[in-house]
């Protein structure tokens, strides 16, 4: 699929988070050297800034199969073993939103990851017995929003910990340009900087929103995107000037509006606006901590006075 083309293969072409490149390049060369399968890996950081893509090149600079699911699609223990029990010596495990592994599904996975062995019960009630499955040895590699969101058990079993951070807007125009690239469009260094300021430090928004800027521009009949197509665009989009969108709005609006700047709890402001407390947290509020747009305190969220400028409105102080 046309998704699939845009990630890159190999970590060199993995544009931004150089810190964590910088690392996995050099584990995963060791391991190379030593014959071994890399160490386990957690990702973590907010969504769409590139976990599953750079598991998939872990894989491939590894020379081996790349296996993918996601927590909440392990139901049971026996649905892991299916998949441990099927990996080839050193493969690859994604397993996305691994906060969502049920507990007891979490429990068998301890000593796979440690020893490479599974402790399966088969059978109930007084025929039942427990039967050790040995695994190939594999690398597991666990995506999650928030390291804290992992029990400590499971956090402790992985050798590698890389946070992803949101990407500069530098970074996000190369990446910008070289989606253009693979759709065959052209775009000015102007018009492919602007997508990046306004893409809240995620490659997967401003490859999102690049789409929907070359379809206007396609239809303007224009042979190169501008500037003046992509603010056009961008407005249309309901996305403003430093790349907030109608709901990062209605959130710090109903903060505004509803409670006086706060501090006001999360499960409260969730109510009000009628989002899930959790994607507040996941979605919404990193970026805006990171503009300084808001901040947690103990006593709740609170809108800080930059944000209020950025709607044109006196902070609280003076109001
Ligand atoms: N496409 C999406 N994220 C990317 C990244 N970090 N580097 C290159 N292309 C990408």
């Amino acid at each position: 699929s046309i998704e699939q083309s845009l990630r890159p293969i190999r970590l060199n072409q993995y544009i931004g988070q150089d810190k964590v490149k910088e690392n996995l390049q050099i584990f995963i060369k060791a391991a190379k050297m030593r014959e071994e399968p890399l160490d386990h890996v957690l990702l973590y950081g907010p969504p769409g800034l590139g976990k599953t893509t750079l598991a998939a090149i872990i894989a491939n600079e590894m020379g081996v199969h790349f296996r993918s699911t996601s927590g909440p699609a392990i139901e049971r223990a026996g649905d892991l073993a299916a998949i441990l029990s099927s990996l080839e010596p050193g493969d690859v495990l994604f397993i996305d939103e691994i906060h969502r592994l049920p507990r007891t599904v979490e429990e068998v996975l301890y000593p796979a990851m440690e020893d490479f062995f599974l402790d399966i019960v088969i059978g109930t009630g007084p025929s039942a017995r427990s039967v050790r499955i040995d695994l190939p040895p594999f690398t597991l590699v666990g995506a999650t929003t928030r390291a804290g969101l992992l029990s400590a058990p499971l956090r402790d079993r992985f050798g590698v910990l890389s946070r992803l951070e949101f990407y500069d807007a530098n970074h996000l125009q190369s990446i910008v340009e070289r989606t253009a690239e693979i759709f065959q469009t052209s775009i000015t260094k102007e018009a492919a900087f602007e997508v990046a300021k306004r893409s809240r430090g995620t490659p997967r928004i401003a490859n999102r929103l690049l789409k929907r800027i070359r379809d206007i521009s396609q239809v303007k009949g224009e042979e190169e995107i501008s500037l003046e197509t992509t603010n056009q665009a961008l407005n249309m989009l309901q996305v403003d000037e430093v790349g907030l969108d109608h709901t990062d709005h209605k959130l710090l609006k109903g903060i505004i509006e509803g409670f006086r700047g706060g501090p006001v709890g999360l499960d409260t402001i969730a109510a009000t606006i009628g989002e899930e407390s959790q994607t507040i947290e996941d979605v919404y509020e990193p970026y805006l901590l990171q503009l300084g747009f808001i901040q947690r305190t103990p006593r709740g969220r609170v809108v800080t006075d930059k944000a209020y400028q950025h709607f044109g409105m006196k902070g609280h102080e003076d109001k």
